[in-house]
């Protein structure tokens, strides 16, 4: 918690306001977009600061993810509502939120109201963490009226949960892995594009609780898998064939490389012990209706977390041959254009 502490004080240092702990106004707002990282996040270099091995790359989807309110509260407690209902404290979800609160507490503000809306999306499955602590940073920048910039609420947002750092920004961002052992270069930042094709299809499998979470999983990844050293150098050059081809608008290259870094993402978990295996059969049959549509000639590939869903990766000109071939193996696609107004 030292670390973390010291970690803030320094960016709080940044911020316009000489009294960043004093509320600034009754209640702070904020809103974020769930994102898909195209070259993922999966191990870290230092787990107090949530520091990863390597650097990443996502694309945020507009209209899914979270929307949160953040105000002093008179109680002892922190009281947490998610989605309509306030939270028990023993709640991993509240305490974790809590214990996150505990860097902002002051004399005028011991304990907080927090109000969080996550969209539900009906393909589900996607990770709610992210945009989660996202809005969280910008809520508490609201409120206490810090006005510090993007990528620095990045740098507090990473410390809530790693993917959190890209759900600042709509679009394509990149998580940089950074160099700095006081992590002040490990931010995201916004890949200037706009690719109006571009488009994710929702592929659910199910949306229970994941069996690992992320957080242990990557631990257990790094302790146990042999296969893991390859992972970071691969890591980092597919996020720059990423980045590149996101610049190019070359969506071959992006989808490709989207595909092939999950794959390996999901070989090195699968040589971890004990394993860690996300896919259920449902999601290998749908990764055969993809590798299928590609041997007929149609652009379409995908990605995977820690988690059974799939994403695909398409162009919209496909999007009803894609939805074709799903549909006839009774699996739902929710399509998100993350270029085009919802
Ligand atoms: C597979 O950001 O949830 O989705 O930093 O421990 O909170 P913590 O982990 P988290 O991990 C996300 C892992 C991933 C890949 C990615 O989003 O890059």
């Amino acid at each position: 918690q030292q670390r973390k502490h010291t970690f803030i004080q320094q960016l709080l240092a940044k911020s316009l306001n000489p009294a960043p702990l004093e509320p600034s106004q009754p209640h702070g707002f904020g809103k974020a977009p769930v994102n898909i990282a195209l070259s993922k996040y999966w191990g870290k270099r230092d787990s107090v600061l949530n520091l990863p091995m390597n650097g990443s790359v996502s694309i945020s989807l507009p209209g899914l993810g979270t929307e949160t309110t953040v105000q002093p509260f008179g109680g002892q407690q922190d009281q947490i509502e998610l989605n309509g209902q306030v939270l028990d404290h023993s709640v991993v979800f509240a305490k974790r939120l809590s214990q996150f609160l505990d860097f902002f507490r002051s004399a005028a503000c011991p304990a907080f109201r927090v109000v969080t809306q996550n969209s539900v999306p009906t393909a589900a499955g996607l990770a709610s963490s992210a945009s989660g602590y996202a809005a969280l940073v910008v809520a508490l920048d609201d409120l206490f009226g810090w006005q510090l910039a993007k990528t620095e609420l990045s740098l507090l947002a990473r410390l809530g949960s790693g993917s959190a750092s890209r759900s600042l920004f709509d679009g394509f961002a990149l998580w940089h892995k950074g160099e700095r052992p006081d992590g002040m270069d490990s931010f995201a930042e916004s890949v200037d594009s706009v690719w109006p094709e571009f488009c994710i299809g929702l592929v659910k499998v199910n949306t229970q609780e994941k069996a690992v979470g992320s957080t242990l999983g990557m631990q257990q990844t790094v302790e146990t898998c042999d296969l893991y050293q390859s992972w970071p150098p691969q890591a980092q050059r597919d996020l720059e064939t990423i980045t590149q081809a996101i610049i190019q608008q070359d969506f071959h290259t992006l989808a490709k490389t989207a595909e092939h870094n999950a794959l390996s993402m999901h070989a090195t978990m699968i040589a971890t012990w004990p394993p860690i295996v996300y896919w259920q059969p449902e999601s290998i049959a749908a990764m055969q209706i993809v590798w299928r549509l590609r041997e007929q000639g149609v652009a379409v590939y995908f990605t995977m977390d820690a988690g059974p869903n799939l994403k695909l990766i398409l162009q919209t000109q496909d999007q009803a041959i894609v939805q074709q071939a799903f549909a006839e193996q009774s699996t739902p696609v929710e399509f998100i254009l993350p270029f085009q107004r919802q």
